[in-house]
């Protein structure tokens, strides 16, 4: 466990115990080899025959390797932030989507699209928000406070979902938490303690928050980071709202996957520090490659698998894995239709919401 301090709002919900036990299954995964350069464009060339033969597309999160990035923008799929894979596995006409990320991305793009074939590059990547929150113990948890809207971050199981009311990613959730503070409710936030904390700072908001962690961002370290700030006076820091307060505390920009790749490419900085998962570099470099990019110091003294500043189970995502998936076929995810059913509820809450944003902004010209 991190030795940062534990926000005041957080429920007994996840004992130091579980959430060690989360922390050593990550730190269990041993991250896979980078492809080698002569191999790579004879494999990329094979792939991008398969995903057409089989009419497939390929949505990736900015946080996996940057071979299957690379490889999503040139087969016509796409490379985004939880919301934007969300949307766009809505919107493209491929019956099988090919997910490379975690399984609750998975398990969104199916909720959405309930006709069409969804597997994971690798069906074991999971999340340790996601295992976190178990359902039995969140329904419990959720019937205590009947009174309380119940907000839950998309690094959740479609069970969470399906006992939530809004559903939300880090590129929406101060936006819809402010709207709900503004009808006068009072809010359950799950799994995120760091995020949980950061929102109801900003926003003042009425909030329970539930104790998970994510065990990339949990392992920033305040006192690195600051030596790091001093020897690079002119850099900006950004950050990912799953890193915790004091990590917050030192940032220029707070935000999701997306806002930090446009902070990179529109300030006039030229170097940044960056806390979050460093598999956003590529599409970083791939905007701004003329500028300086340093990763955000990790857990120091106590250095772990789980501290180098990447996600092991987007690690696990490889152009290998996706090969074998699509000659063998993957396992597809499947969803209880009961369940999926009530999931879609909060999810579709959320893009309509994330909809009429863009429709406001466009009226006030921020956008
Ligand atoms: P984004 O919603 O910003 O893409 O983040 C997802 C995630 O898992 C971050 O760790
Ligand atoms: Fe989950 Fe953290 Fe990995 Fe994102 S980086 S998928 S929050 S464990």
């Amino acid at each position: 466990m991190s030795d940062h301090s534990t926000p005041e709002s957080i429920s007994t919900t996840i004992s130091d115990e579980e959430l060690s036990r989360i922390e050593d299954m990550a730190a269990a995964i041993s991250c896979p080899m980078p492809v080698n350069a002569d191999e790579k464009p004879l494999l990329m060339h094979e792939i991008s025959q398969l995903l057409e033969q089989q009419n497939a597309v390929l949505i990736a999160h900015y946080y996996v390797d940057a071979d299957l990035q690379e490889l999503a923008l040139k087969t016509g799929g796409h490379v985004a932030d939880s919301l934007e894979m969300a949307r766009f596995g809505h919107d493209h006409p491929a019956q099988t989507l090919i997910v490379a990320g975690v399984r609750f991305m998975g398990e969104t793009a199916k909720i959405l699209n309930p006709e069409k074939r969804v597997v994971m590059v690798e069906d074991e990547a999971t999340c340790s928000l996601d295992l976190s929150c178990p359902i039995d113990r969140f329904s419990q948890f959720c019937d205590a406070h009947p009174d309380r809207k119940v907000v839950v971050y998309a690094n959740t199981s479609a069970e969470i979902k399906a006992r939530s009311d809004w559903v939300v990613t880090s590129g929406i959730a101060l936006d819809i938490v402010r709207h709900l503070r503004d009808q006068g409710e009072k809010i359950i936030w799950a799994p995120d303690r760091h995020l949980g904390d950061y929102i109801q700072h900003q926003t003042g908001a009425d909030m329970l928050l539930w104790g998970g962690v994510c065990v990339v961002h949990d392992e920033y370290r305040s006192v690195e980071l600051q030596q790091m700030m001093q020897r690079y006076p002119d850099a900006r820091v950004l950050v990912h709202p799953e890193s915790p307060r004091s990590i917050i505390q030192l940032a220029d920009v707070v935000g999701s996957t997306t806002a930090l790749i446009n902070a990179v490419q529109q300030s006039d900085a030229k170097r940044f520090i960056v806390a979050t998962d460093r598999g956003i570099f590529y599409k970083m470099r791939s905007v701004a490659g003329d500028k300086e990019l340093f990763e955000a110091p990790t857990a120091g003294k106590g250095a772990s698998c789980v501290s180098c500043g990447h996600c092991p189970w987007m690690a696990i995502n490889t152009l290998h894995k996706l090969r074998e998936i699509l000659l063998n076929g993957g396992k597809t995810i499947e969803i209880d239709s009961n369940v999926a059913e009530k999931a879609l509820v909060p999810i579709r809450r959320m893009l309509d919401f994330a909809t009429q944003r863009e429709v406001d902004m466009k009226i006030r010209g921020d956008a």
